[in-house]
């Protein structure tokens, strides 16, 4: 079983990238990020004020709790379908969209809900570990950005995939002219807000850090390909 942890901030590829990797070695593949939105998502859906100036942490906590203690929750590992659900409705859109975007922050800034989602995302790792899953028991390819340093700092393969900053300025601009429909992300603000509660943007001990700038998508999954197969 191969852990493939990788963290970076907004802009380098890194899902894209993930996916691909995932899909190349028939392994598994969790989106972390795609867990806090759909926090973020279910606590907008209950009602709960996020923009308040003192959003209620502890109804946060409580509120998240539900989602995922009582089984509203599901994703899918499988990263040609990497759908995520809430009783049985797919929330793979609506956690993209600019209001889920712009909260969720708010939400994973909180301690007592990081410590729910990564205990979640450990159970996923320790899931396909177990090979009690579909068809994905040769490893698993976690993005997110405290998988490295938290979630699964014993990961075979460690990886911070971050670019320069103007380079990822330019690839977030193309990505928003993508994605006009939703409305451009302020990822910029996000990743700002981030940093306050995860590292992403330098890497910890014995994390390997891949710099994109100078490289397509095809050379970011051949180094990639390169550290795993080292792994292996
Ligand atoms: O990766 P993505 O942009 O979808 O992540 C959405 C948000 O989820 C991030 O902006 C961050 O607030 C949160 N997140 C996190 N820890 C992770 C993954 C994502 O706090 N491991």
């Amino acid at each position: 079983m191969i852990r493939v942890a990788i963290d970076g901030p907004a802009g380098v590829g890194k899902s894209s990238t993930s996916k691909a990797l995932a899909t190349y070695f028939g392994f598994a593949y969790l989106d972390t990020g795609a867990m806090y939105r759909a926090a973020a998502w279910w606590c907008l859906n209950q009602g709960i004020d996020l923009d308040a100036e003192q959003p209620d942490e502890n109804l946060i906590v409580a509120t998240v709790g539900r989602l995922f203690t009582e089984d509203h929750f599901d994703i899918s590992v499988d990263p040609a379908n990497p759908d995520v659900t809430c009783d049985g409705e797919s929330i793979a859109e609506a956690i993209r969209s600019r209001e889920v975007s712009s909260h969720v922050s708010v939400v994973s800034s909180i301690l007592p809900v990081r410590h729910l989602l990564i205990a979640a995302q450990r159970a996923f790792i320790a899931r396909e570990e177990n090979g009690d899953s579909f068809s994905h028991g040769a490893g698993i390819v976690a993005e997110g950005r405290d998988i490295t340093t938290v979630v699964a700092p014993d990961a075979e393969v460690r990886v911070l995939l971050t670019a320069r900053e103007e380079v990822r300025a330019a690839r977030r601009a193309d990505q928003s002219a993508g994605v006009a429909a939703v409305g451009a992300d302020d990822v910029a603000a996000r990743d700002k807000a981030d940093s306050k509660v995860t590292s992403f943007m330098t890497a910890a001990d014995g994390v390997t850090t891949v710099d994109n700038s100078d490289m397509d998508f095809s050379q970011t999954l051949d180094v990639l390909i390169r550290m795993v197969e080292d792994a292996m």
